[in-house]
């Protein structure tokens, strides 16, 4: 081995000591007589010091050296001079009196400083990902990504899971998002996708007796990047067989129990709240709710039913509602600050912003004329509005409500610093409607997709559904009622995981297919070779597939759930590579050897 120790490691129990070091010279200072470098490597960082008075030579041979030169060192563990200790490093107290050292390479100047903090842009660091891997934060994210897959693996395996390799060359089954597509040379015209979830190979795996499979799958899907998503990603993919949707969840949270316990040191208390899809919705307007703080959503829609304004009642009359949140101590905004935030419910097609606040003398609004005082102290009363509080009300179709409500409690929370720091909010979100009216095709479709199994419990609406006739805009036929046994994992407002106990069973298969209309033969192609494996004794099975990138973002507590920064090698936004210049252009024989033509080239920007 080319060196003793560790840099990070070294402490006054090894004062004495002759140690050899290697690592990068992180900070260089050159004060005549004496360097000083601090010496990095991957545990942390240790002053090393050689001094001209005590060996010309070694003094000498670091004279050169600059940032990010990787050195080789031998020298003795010494204590500090007296008040020149560095509380901020472990190794503080101690620096290494170098006896001999050797530059094993130089470095260019850097294109942007290697600190914690850099204002270097993520084009410039994911260019140069290699040197930006130095700055400690990303190091110490790459660390925990690995204790993580570590803690999985340990996990699964003490509770009798396989973990098993799934192909990466598949088929295409048009569902979903947009798949990569491999060409393939001795099949001109014809090709593999690549997968994005191993779901059909691991149900394939129930079929085949395996009962306990997992793998930390990459998976891949061409939409556009966005700040929790990328076009290459990493699930924690699980599956069971003999099991109903409690099996699976209490496997799941005990797992996530154990990886903040060995990872974060946090002890999170099982089980994780459940909430119905429906109460999600009703109380936060979202079905990926951050409980971490208040803000719930009421419904005023009764309160406001006989009031002056057109918007509210028309609203109402038109199968919408009138819902608030009330936001704390901010009763004073101004005009303009009130303005701001309509501007930003429009965004998601809310019509505009009506505002009580509920001041220490008076009461404010934008919309007091059509409100009696009665009917305004209701709604105070309704939203829990104490003196110094600010109702904000959004009036229209429920959806629109919804959305612009969910946003504007996260934005406020935000404004009002309302978000605990290191509180992790795990929860499960059930009961979600297993097919949802399409006005446009008159018929259902499946809300989430259609290998899911009712929940057993609403097997009689599943079947009642068939033999009632779909009225317009149908929310009280059976199958809109029928729940799904399908869940999802949330913490603190981002989905964690989702996953569901399937359809194990042809003929329920053909009878789903058959409500959201997708054509036998159809299916026959697209799935014919699961559906086919159903027929010998396909056992019961479901999962689940936490995406593991989010859950590092989440527990290294990245800003914004930016899941760029937890990936070795991200794409950008933009879905490109700028360390390695991908995606180029192929050459055009290549395209011919494939049997593909190329089309004329876009100009590069
Ligand atoms: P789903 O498509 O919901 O389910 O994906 C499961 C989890 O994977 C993560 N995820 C992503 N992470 C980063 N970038 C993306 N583009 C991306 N897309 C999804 C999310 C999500 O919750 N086969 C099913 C799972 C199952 O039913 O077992 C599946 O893939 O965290
Ligand atoms: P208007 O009568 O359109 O000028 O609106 C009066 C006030 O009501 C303004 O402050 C609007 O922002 C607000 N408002 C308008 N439409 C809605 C709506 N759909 N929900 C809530 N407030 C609204």
């Amino acid at each position: 081995m080319q060196r003793t120790h560790h840099c990070g490691t070294l402490r006054e129990s090894h004062l004495g000591q002759t140690v050899t070091l290697c690592g990068w010279a992180s900070v260089v200072r050159d004060q005549s007589h004496q360097m000083f470098i601090d010496l990095r490597d991957r545990s942390g960082i240790v002053q090393i010091v050689a001094d001209s008075d005590l060996n010309a030579e070694v003094h000498g041979a670091l004279a050169g050296v600059k940032s990010e030169y990787c050195l080789q060192i031998t020298g003795e563990v010494v204590r500090r001079v007296a008040g020149k200790e560095n509380p901020k490093l472990e190794t503080g107290n101690v620096e290494i009196r170098v006896d001999n050292a050797e530059i094993l390479n130089t470095s260019k100047p850097l294109p942007f400083e290697l600190s914690a903090d850099t204002r270097a842009s993520e084009d410039v660091r994911l260019q140069y990902r290699y040197l930006d891997m130095r700055r400690s934060n990303v190091r110490d994210i790459l660390e925990m990504r690995y204790k993580l897959t570590r803690e999985t693996r340990r996990f699964l395996d003490s509770e009798g899971f396989w973990e098993v390799e799934t192909p990466l060359l598949w088929k295409s089954t048009p569902e979903g998002a947009r798949e990569y597509v491999v060409p393939v040379r001795s099949h001109p015209g014809k090709g593999f996708v690549l997968p994005q979830s191993p779901q059909i190979c691991k149900q394939l795996l129930m079929v085949g007796g395996v009962e306990k499979y997992f793998q930390i799958a990459k998976c891949f899907r061409d939409e556009s990047a966005r700040a929790d998503r990328q076009p290459e990603f990493t699930q924690i993919d699980i599956e069971m067989s003999f099991v109903g949707q409690d099996d699976v969840l209490e496997l799941t949270q005990r797992l996530f129990s154990h990886l903040m316990r060995e990872v974060k040191g946090i002890e999170i208390p099982l089980p994780f709240p459940r909430l119905t899809y429906a109460e999600s919705l009703r109380r936060f307007g979202t079905d990926k709710p951050d409980t971490r703080f208040g803000l719930e959503l009421t419904d005023i829609s009764d309160l406001v039913a006989d009031s002056q304004f057109k918007v509210f009642t028309g609203a109402i009359a038109t199968g919408g509602q009138v819902k608030a949140i009330c936001a704390p101590g901010v009763a004073a905004y101004s005009r303009k600050e009130v303005d701001e935030l309509t501007e930003l419910v429009k965004r998601f097609g809310a019509r505009g912003l009506a505002t009580f606040a509920l001041g220490e003398s008076e009461i404010k609004s934008n919309v007091a004329k059509f409100f009696s005082e009665g009917q305004m102290h209701a709604i105070f009363e309704r939203t829990g509005a104490n003196p110094g509080d600010l109702v904000l009300v959004v009036a229209d179709q429920p959806s629109v409500v919804a959305q612009s409500l969910d946003f504007l409690r996260r934005e406020m929370a935000k404004r009002l610093d309302l978000i605990p720091k290191d509180q992790f909010n795990f929860l499960w979100i059930v009961d979600t409607p297993m097919f949802e009216y399409d006005k446009e095709k008159h018929g259902f479709d499946a809300t989430h997709h259609p290998f899911c199994l009712p929940n057993p419990e609403d097997m009689a609406l599943f079947e009642a559904g068939f033999t009632t006739e779909i009225a317009k805009s149908d929310v009280a036929h059976p199958h809109a009622r029928v729940r799904a046994w399908l869940y999802d994992l949330v913490l603190n407002g981002f989905e964690l995981a989702s996953g569901s106990i399937r359809c194990h069973r042809r003929d329920i298969q053909h009878r789903i297919f058959e409500v959201i209309g997708l054509d036998k033969e159809v299916a026959q192609e697209r799935f014919g070779f699961m559906l086919d494996a159903f027929e010998y004794g396909a056992p019961p099975h479901g999962g689940i597939a936490p995406g593991f990138d989010r859950v590092v973002t989440l527990l290294a507590g990245i800003p914004d759930g930016n899941i760029r920064e937890v990936i070795p090698f991200p794409k950008t936004s933009g879905g490109t590579d700028p360390l390695t210049g991908a995606p180029t252009f192929i050459p055009s024989e290549r395209w011919s050897e494939l049997g593909l033509m190329e089309l004329p080239r876009e100009e590069e920007n």
